[in-house]
């Protein structure tokens, strides 16, 4: 699996999401078992948040990597509610909890919220002193909100992209490789919606015998620094996933998804879930 580093960690360029997980206890077992597939298929990058399943998804986590931590790079993600002074070391403190663990490799904004970002800053680098995290970020930040940031600290800024969302290629995505800031790629299968049966992916998949959601992560990770972060429990999902980093598109085939959705030829607004 081709790697980057993130947040002081080398990381396998495809991880593991779990919006959802934790949300029924039916599933719960299904749920660990498959980030538990995806551990050992090399996925070791697991992103997660304080608000998927209200902690349910936290606990599933912490379930999967009980006797696996120190294979895992682990990722939550703070509510901006909770993005206070006093607030974040508390919410991080029930993260860890959950996720029955001592250290929360990479902490992040869920959003821009209402706190000023110096203070989440400040709480965050508390953290970092206190050696419950290893590094902070931020989630759905457009360039405007990295430069209110001005940090160079920030490991990271999650946002939304596959091909039916490109929008970040006119300006997002070129800054954040400009400061060589990787860029984690939420949605990367567009949740499994019609991008899968376009035309276009179609015939992709058909040149290379791969499947839709291969080549959605392949065009994804086309782009330097960047990691996507597909959630799959359905373990043959997984499988296929995992293989998807070893295919390289063509130009003919970036030209072909191009003819679905081409490239943004001006701003437009940060899209996000
Ligand atoms: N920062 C943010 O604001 C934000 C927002 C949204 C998401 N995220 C993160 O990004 C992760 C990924 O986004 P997402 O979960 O919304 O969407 P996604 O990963 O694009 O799609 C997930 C859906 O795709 C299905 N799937 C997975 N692999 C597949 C494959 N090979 N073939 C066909 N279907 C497949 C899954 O089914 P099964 O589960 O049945 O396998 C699930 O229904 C989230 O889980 C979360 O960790 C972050």
């Amino acid at each position: 699996m081709r790697t980057l580093q993130l947040a002081d960690k080398t990381v396998p360029v495809i991880g593991q999401g779990t919006w959802r997980m934790g949300e029924d206890r039916h599933q719960r077992q299904a749920e660990v078992e498959a980030l538990q597939t995806g551990i050992d298929l090399g996925l070791t990058l697991i992103d997660t948040a304080e608000m998927y399943g209200e902690g349910g998804a936290e606990e599933v986590v912490g379930q999967a990597i009980a006797g696996k931590r120190d294979q895992v790079v682990l990722v939550s993600k703070v509510y901006p509610h909770n993005a206070s002074r006093n607030g974040i070391p508390a919410a991080c403190e029930r993260s860890l909890q959950r996720m029955k663990t001592d250290f929360i490799d990479l902490y992040l904004l869920h959003w821009p919220g209402s706190y000023p970002l110096e203070e989440t800053v400040e709480a965050f680098e508390r953290l970092r002193e206190a050696g419950k995290i290893g590094r902070w970020g931020v989630s759905n930040f457009d360039v405007s909100d990295l430069l209110d940031l001005n940090n160079a600290a920030c490991a990271t800024n999650q946002v939304l992209y596959n091909p039916q969302e490109r929008g970040i290629e006119y300006d997002l995505l070129p800054w954040m490789q400009n400061v060589a800031m990787p860029l984690m790629a939420y949605c990367p299968i567009g949740q499994a919606g019609d991008l899968l049966s376009n035309p276009a992916i179609l015939e992709v998949a058909d040149r290379h015998d791969a499947t839709p959601a291969q080549i959605s992560l392949a065009w994804v990770l086309r782009q330097d620094g960047v990691i996507a972060i597909p959630k799959a429990v359905d373990p043959l999902h997984l499988r296929i996933n995992a293989e998807a980093a070893q295919i390289d598109l063509s130009i003919e085939d970036e030209l072909l998804i191009d003819s679905s959705w081409p490239a943004p030829l001006r701003k437009t607004p940060l899209s996000m879930v």
